[in-house]
């Protein structure tokens, strides 16, 4: 694995995962793999979670972190061929090359500007970094997949899951800012390699692109796709056929305990933020079933699994 784009760029899932449990075990067994080596993380958009873990996890492996708020001031330039006359005063091909001689792996977390569908589905930011970046870059949360959150995900529902193939269902939930796609995006590319049943559930308007849906099982009832679930996972999303809009949704697709009570005692996931009682009710993410504390350990394993993995490959 050279960069962490997706799960496109992992080689072996299935390692992946066992590392992220071998790490979870035991989070100091490789704290020198990683010494002498440094990574910067550039967060273009706030960020508790992502920081935090991965941070934690670098430090895991001995490595040392650098993070910089780069959403605050700096005006990056990431077009190729641009005329910078105006407010942008770095080029991206310079920053990246700059940052390369201080890191060995450069992380970004950028979200998508949600006006042009065309820029952020091209990946400009990220991509642009691993053009003139020197080093391996980890994606932080792009503007379309957050693959260390859907890592994240799938470690946490093989732990918690009581039969061999679960059905696990990503819902739509009310949400009263425009989101983007990506932790969306990114769950199903995981879950569609993962030994679950996958169905996905949201008002007409909403679907996911079309290279991310394909294939999916999708239920416009709500209700409906909550039975028999054994894994309900919460998240808005914009649209994507209506890019940079949330067309009014007039049903309720707030997660309830009555709706909750059509599953098969499902665990309710979620990635954090969330918005209390407009995305899902008090009752349900207090409850014993809500898995969002324990989602939210799990990133420091996950993240710590691809940077260990990211290490082995420098060092071959
Ligand atoms: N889930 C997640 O990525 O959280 P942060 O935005 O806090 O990083």
């Amino acid at each position: 694995m050279q960069h962490f784009r997706s799960v496109k760029d992992a080689d072996d899932i299935q390692m992946l995962l066992k590392k992220a449990m071998s790490a979870k075990a035991n989070p100091l067994q490789k704290n020198l793999l990683g010494k002498g080596k440094t990574m910067v993380m550039l967060f273009f958009n706030p960020s508790l979670r992502t920081r935090l873990s991965t941070q934690k996890a670098a430090q895991n492996l001995g490595m040392n972190v650098i993070t910089m708020n780069a959403g605050q001031g700096w005006q990056l330039e990431f077009k190729d061929g641009a005329v910078m006359n105006l407010d942008r005063a770095e080029h991206v091909k310079e920053a990246a090359r700059v940052i390369s001689q201080y890191a060995d792996f450069i992380g970004i977390r950028t979200f998508p500007g949600l006006k042009d569908q065309n820029r952020d589905y091209g990946e400009l930011i990220l991509n642009q970094f691993i053009k003139y970046a020197a080093v391996p870059v980890v994606n932080l949360e792009s503007a379309t997949v957050h693959p260390l959150q859907s890592l994240t995900d799938w470690l946490t529902v093989e732990e918690h899951k009581k039969k061999a193939r679960p059905k696990v269902v990503l819902t739509w939930a009310p949400h009263p800012r425009i989101l983007p796609q990506a932790v969306a995006n990114s769950f199903v590319e995981w879950m569609k390699k993962a030994d679950v049943e996958l169905l996905i559930t949201h008002p007409k308007g909403y679907e996911l692109a079309p290279q991310f849906a394909a294939g999916c099982q999708i239920e416009f009832d709500q209700k409906k796709a909550f039975t028999g679930a054994d894994f309900v996972y919460a998240k808005n999303w914009s649209s994507f056929s209506d890019y940079g809009n949330s067309p009014t949704v007039s049903e309720d697709w707030m997660i309830t305990t009555a709706k909750m009570s059509l599953t098969n005692k499902a665990k309710f996931m979620h990635c954090l933020p969330v918005r209390r009682n407009v995305v899902v009710e008090d009752a349900v993410i207090d409850s014993a079933n809500s898995l969002v504390i324990q989602q939210a350990a799990n990133r420091e394993f996950a993240a710590q699994a691809v940077l260990e993995t990211l290490l082995e490959h420098i060092d071959t």
